[in-house]
């Protein structure tokens, strides 16, 4: 890709504008040599593109966790309804993200959204048995047999049966915590179904070892740190 735009995307939120004045400046250098024209051809996964001499990350795959609220789609695009996307600062929009794993349009949590296909595929395939964990609010009271039901496999509406998943009941009777590494279509609310409860509420807590950031506000992000992708990735 050209220099301006790799020096842009380096940094979310900096024009091309920007990016070509750091250029002219003479403060912009490819493998150690200073570059003083835009449209350069760098190759991003090779070269190394530093600004005042300190390597610029313009990375190929990014990470970001988001505190999902409800109301939004876990989709990349719909024509009637606000999704996931839309609630992305304008410059993290062009990155290609995607969530890694849904979460139906009423339910909370932590999303994960990245351009990494290979780490979307990782996580949400049961093969890699990535956990997922889910607080739920019951209509009933929890009972003490769900969890040894969701350990056996529990058979759901279309005589689906799920693969092992956990229950955990909560100090509240009425609240608890499921454990899946699979993610069929409203899931964790069938699994509930079938043993004869309603969920009134579901929030994803827990993604393998990855936990929702607390300090996250309902539909903001944050980029993942290098250690918890490399938590994501483990699995591979
Ligand atoms: N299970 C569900 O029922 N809904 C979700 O959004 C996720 C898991």
């Amino acid at each position: 890709m050209r220099l301006d735009r790799a020096l842009r995307d380096a940094e979310a939120g900096r024009t091309r504008t920007e990016a070509d004045k750091l250029i002219s400046a003479g403060r912009v250098a490819v493998n150690g040599t200073v570059v003083r024209k835009g449209d350069v051809k760098v190759d991003t996964d090779t070269d190394t593109v530093t600004l005042d001499g300190r390597a610029v990350t313009s990375r190929r795959f990014r990470y970001y966790m988001m505190n999902k609220p409800a109301g939004v789609l876990s989709a990349t695009e719909d024509r009637s309804c606000e999704t996931v996307l839309d609630l992305l600062p304008e410059p993290l929009r062009k990155l290609g993200l995607s969530p890694a794993g849904r979460l139906d349009k009423d339910a909370e949590g932590l999303l994960i959204l990245t351009n990494d296909g290979d780490l979307i595929h990782n996580i949400i395939t049961p093969k890699k048995h990535v956990e997922k964990r889910y607080y739920v609010r019951l209509r009933e009271n929890w009972q003490p047999d769900y969890d040894d039901r969701f350990r056996a496999g529990v058979v759901i509406d279309d005589g689906y049966q799920c693969m092992p998943a956990r229950f955990e009941g909560g100090e509240n009777p009425k609240e608890g915590y499921v454990y899946v590494c699979e993610g069929k279509f409203h899931q964790v609310k069938r699994m509930l179904a079938a043993v004869g409860n309603e969920v009134l509420y579901l929030r994803r807590l827990q993604v393998g070892e990855l936990t929702l950031d607390a300090d996250l506000a309902p539909g903001e992000v944050r980029e993942l740190e290098e250690n918890e992708v490399l938590a994501l990735s483990k699995k591979r």
